[in-house]
């Protein structure tokens, strides 16, 4: 097996106030903050190309100040697709437009990267604004038909969804190898950084699980045998990855929960990765391998970063951990940096509500030097309408204030 230890080529940062705002660099990469805007499928692509609005949705956030940006999950083949609009890196004819948005995030001070999925037993969804569900005769009469799926095991996700094949011994090696093509693919469209999914109830995480996975040959049994999958996919897209750039890997903390998977397996699996040079742990707590589709974000908090799980994971498995979830204001960032419990934090949702998320952590965490990193064309008005905002501001506040007041003392009069 191909190991390296990756954690020393990964700077350890430098204590200082606002964390969020220092450098974060690892192999040859350096990020101007630990601002990471979370891969967030668009469902936008044809075919798995990526187009103008893939370029549009994600350039925002590198004119937003984040420090690396993320596409969302990139299909290493079409049948690992979720729907019909997923970004794939299957062919190389793919390359080409998402070299177009790696070049314009680059451009605009933000390290380019983007993450491969394959969606596994999963796949063949309708999108959101479809209804989500398995891909039905609806929706082949719109040119969106189903597609055959597979998984580790013939076992559907639920009732209702297609029932995969099977992978056979073969079938993997075929898989494994396409993680590796699609990690060629996305360096020579200029990505930097290149994280694997592994969450939410996909193939990887199908692998993993002793609900999806009943395979009784060397990829399923106990917690080592279901990881081998994960493990040769690491090897293979470390191969086609160049050693000079960071490789991050998405998991689910919720697992924890389920009792299928014990901490200690999870910190083993993340230790064995990083011996196969995957640098940073990606800790989602979403889709926990045995919850998918029926306990899926059922509550709010279900999303909520799990800092201690995070933290133990980092010092245990000796790896850098990406907090994600639920982390909506700068200060909640801040603090999971300054306790050691995260090295970097991605941001989802709140990012799609406010692409200047990372600008405006800046200004909120005291350091705005005088608008400086926002875009040169802005700069000078947004400096001027600071001013005049601020007094408009302050002019409505005491309106609201003595409107109040009146209130209270036509109140009070009563
Ligand atoms: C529109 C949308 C698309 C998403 N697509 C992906 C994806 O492609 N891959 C992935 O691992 N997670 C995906 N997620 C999950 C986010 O990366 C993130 O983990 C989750 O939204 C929690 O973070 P937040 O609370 O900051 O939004 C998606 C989330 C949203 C809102």
């Amino acid at each position: 097996m191909h190991t390296e230890t990756v954690s020393r080529q990964c700077v350890a940062p430098t204590g200082a106030l606002a964390r969020l705002f220092t450098p974060w660099s690892c192999r040859d990469v350096a990020a101007r903050n630990r601002v990471v805007i979370s891969p967030m499928q668009q469902y936008a692509a044809h075919e798995g190309l990526a187009n103008d609005w893939h370029l549009i949705h994600l350039a925002r956030f590198a004119l937003g100040g984040a420090g690396v940006v993320f596409a969302g999950a990139t299909a290493v083949e079409p049948r690992g697709r979720n729907t019909h609009g997923d970004l794939g890196l299957w062919h190389d004819g793919q390359i080409e437009p998402l070299a177009r948005v790696a070049h314009t995030l680059k451009t605009h001070g933000a390290v380019p990267a983007i993450q491969l999925g394959h969606t596994g037993r999963k796949g063949g969804l309708q999108t959101w604004w479809h209804g989500h569900g398995p891909l039905n005769q609806a929706d082949a009469a719109r040119g969106e038909p189903a597609w055959p799926v597979v998984g580790p095991s013939a076992l559907p996700t639920g009732e209702g969804w297609p029932t995969p094949e099977a992978l056979s011994v073969d079938g993997i090696a075929r898989l494994v190898d396409a993680y590796g093509q699609a990690a060629r693919r996305a360096h020579a469209a200029g990505f930097e950084v290149l994280e694997v999914h592994g969450a939410h109830g996909y193939l990887i995480h199908q692998f993993l699980s002793p609900v999806a996975n009943t395979r009784t040959d060397a990829y399923g049994g106990d917690a080592l045998r279901r990881q081998r999958f994960a493990l040769e996919v690491a090897e293979s897209v470390r191969r086609h990855w160049p050693r000079q750039l960071p490789l991050f890997w998405r998991i689910s903390l919720a697992d924890l929960d389920s009792g299928d998977l014990r901490h200690e397996d999870l910190t083993g699996l993340c230790a064995a990765l990083r011996e196969r040079g995957v640098d940073v742990i990606d800790a989602s707590s979403a889709g926990g391998i045995s919850s998918y589709p029926t306990r899926l974000q059922s509550r709010r908090s279900d999303l909520d970063f799990r800092a201690d799980d995070g933290q133990r994971l980092r010092h245990e498995a000796g790896v850098q951990v990406m907090a994600v979830g639920n982390i909506i204001v700068p200060e909640q960032a801040e603090a999971l940096l300054q306790a050691g419990q995260a090295d970097l934090v991605a941001i989802g949702r709140e990012a799609l509500y406010n692409p200047n998320w990372a600008l405006h952590a800046e200004r909120a965490l005291g350091l705005d030097n005088g608008m400086a990193h926002w875009p040169r064309p802005y700069r000078m008005w947004l400096t001027r309408r600071a001013a005049s905002a601020d007094a408009v501001r302050d002019a409505a506040d005491l309106r609201r204030l003595q409107a109040r007041q009146h209130q209270g003392a036509s109140h009070a009069g009563v």
